[in-house]
């Protein structure tokens, strides 16, 4: 049984979606998986997602808050960032950490993914890290549609998922570690999913140690010339 599923949090009727229940041995795990690298990827991740001073930002299946919190930094005391997972522990641990970082507010709101309880055309950048792992493969085509709509149009998304390492060590202490969902993270199809929900794909790359971020934008529609 991989060391991981002591993580896992108690099953939820709102979603399928695999939460995380105890905060402070998540945040012992990401800290010890991120080699000490961790502050350095999500400040870079925050960097990479385009926000700017001001901006309101979603952080989808925020877990701790640890890129919101990296989020707030980037949109300073005139922005606000929103977390937003279905997991009450690491919502209360997220908020522990403070409703202020940067000067920006941070909120957090019990949720999942695949039915956002916000209104359309929200937010101006859209992130998430680590997340879609956790739901169905059959329920990301809807995590995605919900951020598409919650971006208004000219918005920004960033999703970073989980590289599986390639070398046969890597493979198996991941197995051990974290098992089934992060060794298939289905990283290879998130372009896909991301363009079919309407997105214009912008870029992608990779962040060591494990990371691979996927940048979208939500079109703008054309106007139509007057006949
Ligand atoms: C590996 S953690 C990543 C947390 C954080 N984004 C990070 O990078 O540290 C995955 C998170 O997805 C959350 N999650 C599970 N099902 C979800 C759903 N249906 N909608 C949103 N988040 C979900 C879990 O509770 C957990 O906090």
């Amino acid at each position: 049984m991989a060391l991981g599923r002591f993580l896992q949090g108690e099953t939820r009727s709102d979603t399928p979606g695999v939460t995380i229940g105890p905060a402070r041995a998540y945040e012992l795990f990401s800290e010890f998986g991120f080699g000490g690298r961790r502050r350095r990827a999500f400040a870079r991740l925050a960097a990479l997602s385009g926000a700017r001073p001001g901006d309101r930002v979603l952080d989808v299946g925020c877990g701790t808050g640890y890129l919101t919190r990296r989020m707030a930094e980037r949109v300073g005391p005139g922005g606000a960032v929103t977390g937003i997972d279905p997991s009450p522990s690491v919502l209360a641990y997220a908020r522990r950490k403070g409703r202020h970082a940067a000067g920006a507010r941070c909120t957090y709101q019990e949720g999942t993914a695949e039915a956002l309880d916000l209104p359309d055309a929200v937010a101006d950048v859209v992130v998430s890290s680590l997340m879609l792992h956790h739901l169905p493969e059959e329920l990301r085509p809807a995590a995605l549609r919900e951020m598409y709509r919650v971006l208004h149009p000219g918005g920004r998304l960033i999703v970073a998922e989980f590289r599986p390492p390639t070398s046969r060590f890597g493979r198996l202490l991941i197995h051990v570690l974290a098992g089934h969902a992060m060794e298939h993270s289905g990283v290879e199809r998130l372009d896909g999913l991301i363009a079919d929900a309407g997105f214009a794909l912008q870029g992608c790359g990779d962040i060591r140690p494990w990371l691979r971020y996927l940048q979208a934008v939500r079109p703008v529609p054309r106007e139509r010339p007057n006949p």
